[in-house]
């Protein structure tokens, strides 16, 4: 099974994405993680993503798309896999489009998990994620067990740096303008599924699988 999840920020996608592969046994390949992961080792691609993350901006196209081709051409994603967060412009799309084509191996659903604008901002400021591992949590909808440690890890959680309200204005804009134009990309490649995302978080993975035809 070979899946993108859409939606905004905040929307559930890293959420579910985590469930959906270990349902179907394929890696949840998050951008987002993969940058947070290089930041906090200190790669140069790291030091060129940071600013534009810090602001809410996308990272440059030419710094994510080679990097998702190469990851999805490994061993573990023969089987097929999930992209949290990734394309997220028509570039972006089209460079999939073209790794998938040479890999015959083309998209199955593009799952888009709606939720609007009013909601993504309370989610926001409650969401803790952890500096370790990446899991993240919410102080009212998924608390950890103990406050701001992790469950998984024992790491320390913390509001990520662009959870902050400001930020999160910006990053709903840039979705808007930049991201949103693939729902209808996918509905033309009549690939596209899509849910309500304001349901609880047990009720979004059985209307995902639904649609998926589990
Ligand atoms: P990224 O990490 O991908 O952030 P995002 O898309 O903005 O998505 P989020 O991780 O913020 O939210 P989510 O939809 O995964 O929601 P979650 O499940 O955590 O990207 C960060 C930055 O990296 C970007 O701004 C950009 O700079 C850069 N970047 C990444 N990919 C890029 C690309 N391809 N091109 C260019 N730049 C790129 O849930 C949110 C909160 O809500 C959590 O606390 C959760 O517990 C809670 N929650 C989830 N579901 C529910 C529910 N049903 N009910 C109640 N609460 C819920």
């Amino acid at each position: 099974m070979r899946l993108i999840m859409l939606g905004a920020p905040g929307a559930g996608k890293g959420t579910q994405a985590a469930r959906v592969a270990e349902r179907f046994r394929i890696p949840h390949i998050s951008t987002g993680d993969i940058f947070r992961a290089n930041i906090k080792n200190g790669t140069e691609l790291g030091k060129k993503a940071k600013s534009y993350m810090d602001a809410g901006e996308l990272v440059p196209d030419e710094l994510v798309c080679d990097l998702v081709a190469d990851r999805i051409a490994q061993p573990d994603c023969g089987e097929g896999f999930i992209l949290d967060g990734f394309p997220r412009t028509i570039p972006q799309a089209e460079a999939l489009d073209e790794a998938v084509r040479k890999a015959g191996t083309p998209i199955d659903f593009a799952v888009d998990i709606e939720v609007p604008d009013e909601h993504i901002i309370s989610r926001m400021g409650g969401r803790r994620a952890c500096v370790s591992c990446g899991a993240t949590y919410h102080v009212v909808y998924n608390p950890p067990k103990k406050e701001d440690v992790c469950d998984r890890c024992g790491g320390k959680l913390v509001l990520r740096d662009d959870d902050r309200p400001e930020t999160v204005k910006n990053r709903l804009d840039v979705y808007h303008a930049q991201t949103q134009p693939l729902i209808d990309y996918y509905k033309d490649k009549k690939v596209l599924v899509t849910v309500d995302g304001t349901q609880s978080m047990d009720d979004v993975f059985s209307a995902i699988l639904e649609k998926l035809g589990e």
